[in-house]
């Protein structure tokens, strides 16, 4: 095999796997969600998940990368042999597809938000405005112009490429939305929006506990990346003398800095305007809030930095998805990145343009497929590890750790025996929502334990 590219330092991995993590999630669906459940409630909830399931399941996934040194199909074929291995591997490459499809379709929208900003265009009639802009032909173009951006970057290749676009991307994003945070503190009517986001409501989130369970568990996995076999691929370029869990641990932090920091801009700003949390959704930021700025002194040069903030950070959340695809095909095929790169984004091209024509394919696509590719994604990479490598998992956990290294234990024992239960609770609880049935909780309790034991009875017994 061809001599593989690798991150040129640590800090520029880490650098990158925050941009992965840090992007439309937490601009873009986080505000709205919290909006939608409870505001502090909902915060409170997602921080919990986060800590709980994000971040040893983010190691999970560094885990599988470094030890596999592959993209997923020949990682997960590595480890585990090609019965599992294989379709596992080929899954997270279709949900990393299925993911840039809609994703570049809203990186054009913010594209053309960024064009347009200056202008006002979008201010006198915001709600027409997105509506016009949203699907059909103009969002078509933005997406392949999107998608052309990202395609670049990701055809220089990881060090060229991923690296150093990051190394300049994520420090802009943040010190732009630390700006418009402080910016958005010296507006007028904003304390109402910052006691809805930080005040901790108990009541709420004891009423709503379970309703509140899955979206913040669907966001934990979205923000951080996880389920799709992405940051594995990322972790795939890793030496061994890199800490995982310190960067695990860097990654995380940085990540829900960011995007309680965007909650900082995004939620006064809209209830200052007497938007109300009522009218969140997806189209939040493209209505409820150009709908802000448009009323706020020095409106488009805000506009126009919040929009390029949101940019830049989808960008460098597309690259992470598009790298994954592309890099398959180089592993496991001797394809050269070139034509690799070309074919993924064509393919991309058609799938993406199919999701903005039609509204509701896309809004089925962006919502509920994702989150049920992505959690199951992530229960196979727990069951891989707690179930199948587990010394070996601990192991390579250990390698280059430091001081550390003692969390290998309690990490393992969890990611085997209590997060696939969680997990499936949230698949469980997607999954009947979906179908709009009404499970009781205990009884979506005693199907996620049933069914995680049976899975874990068939994986031990055909991989022993
Ligand atoms: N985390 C990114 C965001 O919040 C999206 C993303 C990039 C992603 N790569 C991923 C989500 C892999 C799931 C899997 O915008």
């Amino acid at each position: 095999m061809m001599d593989r590219d690798s991150w040129v330092s640590n800090v520029g991995f880490v650098l990158a796997a925050i941009g992965s993590a840090a992007g439309l999630g937490n601009i873009w669906r986080f505000p709205w969600l919290t909006a939608d459940n409870g505001g502090s409630a909902f915060l409170v909830m997602y921080l919990l998940l986060v800590v709980g399931i994000g971040v040893p399941g983010l190691l999970a996934e560094l885990v599988l990368g470094r030890r596999g040194r592959q993209t997923p199909v020949g990682a997960l074929r590595s480890l585990i042999g090609s019965r599992w291995g294989t379709p596992l591997g080929a899954f997270n490459v279709v949900t990393t597809v299925v993911m840039l499809s809609f994703y570049s379709v809203v990186g054009g929208w913010v594209l053309r938000y960024t064009l347009l900003s200056p202008s006002g265009a979008y201010f006198a009639q915001p709600q027409q405005y997105f509506r016009h802009a949203s699907h059909g032909l103009p969002a078509v173009g933005f997406h392949l112009l999107f998608l052309a951006i990202i395609g670049i970057i990701v055809y220089f290749g990881v060090s060229r490429g991923i690296e150093r676009v990051s190394k300049i991307m994520l420090p802009a994003v943040v010190v732009l939305l630390g700006g418009l945070a402080v910016w958005t503190a010296t507006q007028p009517n904003t304390a109402a929006g910052y006691a809805f986001y930080l005040d901790f409501d108990g009541d709420y989130l004891a009423a709503h506990f379970f309703d509140i369970l899955g979206p913040a568990a669907g966001q934990a996995l979205f923000t951080l990346s996880l389920g799709a076999g992405a940051m594995l691929t990322y972790a795939s370029y890793l030496d061994d003398d890199v800490s995982l869990p310190r960067d695990t641990l860097a990654i995380a932090i940085s990540n829900t800095m960011i995007g309680v920091l965007a909650g900082l801009v995004v939620l006064p700003l809209l209830i200052s305007q007497g938007i109300g949390p009522g009218r969140g959704g997806p189209g939040a930021l493209f209505v409820a809030l150009a709908a802000a700025f448009s009323s706020l002194p020095g409106g488009t040069l805000v506009a126009t930095v919040f929009f390029l903030t949101v940019l830049l950070a989808a960008i460098t959340s597309g690259i992470n998805l598009l790298e994954t695809p592309v890099a398959t095909l180089v592993d496991n095929y001797g394809m050269s990145r070139r034509l690799s790169t070309l074919l993924v984004t064509l393919l991309i091209a058609v799938t993406g343009s199919g999701l903005a024509l039609a509204g509701p394919a896309f809004r089925f696509v962006s919502g509920p497929v994702v989150d049920v590719m992505l959690t199951v994604g992530l229960f196979a990479f727990l069951a891989i590890v707690g179930w199948v490598l587990r010394d070996d998992a601990v192991t390579e956990f250990r390698t280059g750790a430091g001081r550390l290294r003692g969390l290998a234990t309690p990490w393992v024992l969890a990611v085997g025996w209590v997060l696939p239960v969680v997990v499936m609770f949230s698949l469980t609880t997607t999954l009947t929502s979906i179908a709009s049935l009404s499970v009781p909780t205990s009884t979506r309790v005693i199907i996620a334990m049933v069914t995680t034991l049976a899975c874990r009875a068939a994986v031990t017994r055909t991989t022993h």
